[in-house]
Formats: structure tokens, C-alpha cells, sequence
């Protein structure tokens, strides 16, 4: 059987077989790293989607965003990191997905997330969202925190992968002489 996309006609296996994990990845966390891993585990191929959105003005630009990822990944074969712009949901049929997989770490991020898989699922109805629950010890863990603790001098070295810990200095200077 096959089915319509944007793209045109693929079969109907690929759908089963490709996830795509989107984030806005700025920087990528241990949280993060850990979705993967269980997503790689689920699914033949996972698409690492770097949302590259324009009305965000985030720490690492998109590249650095997605290079960082692919640094931190090495040794997962069936992860592809790219970035995207526009609608996940063109992007997903685009690349043949209808799996959408989402990190929950705790039940405050259940609305935000509720609300996008709804409104995902409302744009392509044949697009459906997988949670995966974060392992206890990254809960606390988010993008905007690292930063924040980075800037002020913290060590985050246990909660980012190693490329992240090391590129974060330069960043951070980066945005306080812009
Ligand atoms: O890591 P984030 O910032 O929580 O990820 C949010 C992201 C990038 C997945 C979401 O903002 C997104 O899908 N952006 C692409 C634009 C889009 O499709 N918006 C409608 C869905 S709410």
C-alpha cells in the first residue's frame, strides 16, 4: 500500500520505520542524548531535526546547533542530524515520517507538549507524536538551565555531552560582547 504526501507516493513501511526527534537542540543536554538513544533503539532510522526559527534568537547558531549534536552521537549508526525551517509536519512527509518522538521529563511539560502534538496532529492528521519518559536523573535538566548556570560560572560538564561542554565558553562570549 502506499500512501499521499507532499513528496508524492511513498510505501507504506517507511512511515513505520523513520522518526523524527525535533528540538530547538540550543544546546543538546544528557536529557537529550538519553531520547535519543531510546528512540534509536525503537525506530530503523531517527531523524535529529534542528528547528531553525528565526524568531528565537538562540546561544549556538544552527550549524554549530547541528554539528554539536552529530559530535555527540557518534557511534549511533541510524541518526541522521539535519535542521529544518517551517513546518515540522511538511518537513516529517517530506522525509517520508510519521512519527514524531518528544522527550517528557515532568508533568509541567505535558501542556506545551500536548498542545503541539494536537496542533501537529490537526495540520497532517496521519502525523502522530511518541513520548518517551526521560531517565529520573536528567529531569531537572533543560537547555535554557545549562545556560544560565554556564554564564554564571557553574560546571555543567555532567549534564551536557562533552563537545557541548567545550564549546559553551567561546558561545557564552560570543553573546556578551554582542
Ligand atoms: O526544543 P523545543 O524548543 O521545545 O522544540 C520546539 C519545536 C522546535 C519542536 C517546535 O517549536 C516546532 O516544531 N517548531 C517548528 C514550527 C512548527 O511546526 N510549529 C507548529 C507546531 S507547534
Amino acid at each position: 500500500m502506499t500512501l499521499p504526501t507532499a513528496a508524492g507516493l511513498l510505501p507504506d513501511d517507511i512511515f513505520m520505520k523513520t522518526a523524527i526527534y525535533p528540538g530547538s537542540f540550543d544546546p543538546i543536554t544528557n536529557g537529550h542524548l538519553d531520547v535519543i538513544e531510546r528512540a534509536a533503539k525503537l525506530f530503523d532510522h531517527l531523524i535529529i531535526a534542528v528547528a531553525n526559527n528565526s524568531e528565537k534568537r538562540p546561544l549556538f547558531p544552527t550549524e554549530e546547533r547541528v554539528r554539536l549534536i552529530e559530535e555527540s552521537v557518534v557511534g549511533l549508526a541510524s541518526v541522521e542530524v539535519t535542521s529544518f525551517r517551517g513546518l515540522l509536519v511538511n518537513f516529517a512527509s517530506e522525509r517520508g515520517a510519521l512519527v514524531v518522538v518528544r522527550g517528557l521529563r515532568a508533568v509541567t511539560d505535558f501542556e506545551y507538549e500536548f498542545q503541539m502534538a494536537l496542533m501537529n496532529r490537526t495540520l497532517r492528521d496521519e502525523v502522530e507524536t511518541v513520548f518517551l519518559a526521560a531517565r529520573e536523573e536528567y529531569t531537572y535538566l533543560s537547555s535554557r538551565i545549562i545556560k544560565e548556570v554556564a554564564r554564571l560560572g557553574g560546571d555543567v560538564s555532567g549534564m551536557v555531552p562533552p563537545p557541548v561542554a567545550l564549546a559553551l565558553p567561546a558561545a557564552l562570549g560570543r553573546a556578551s560582547a554582542s
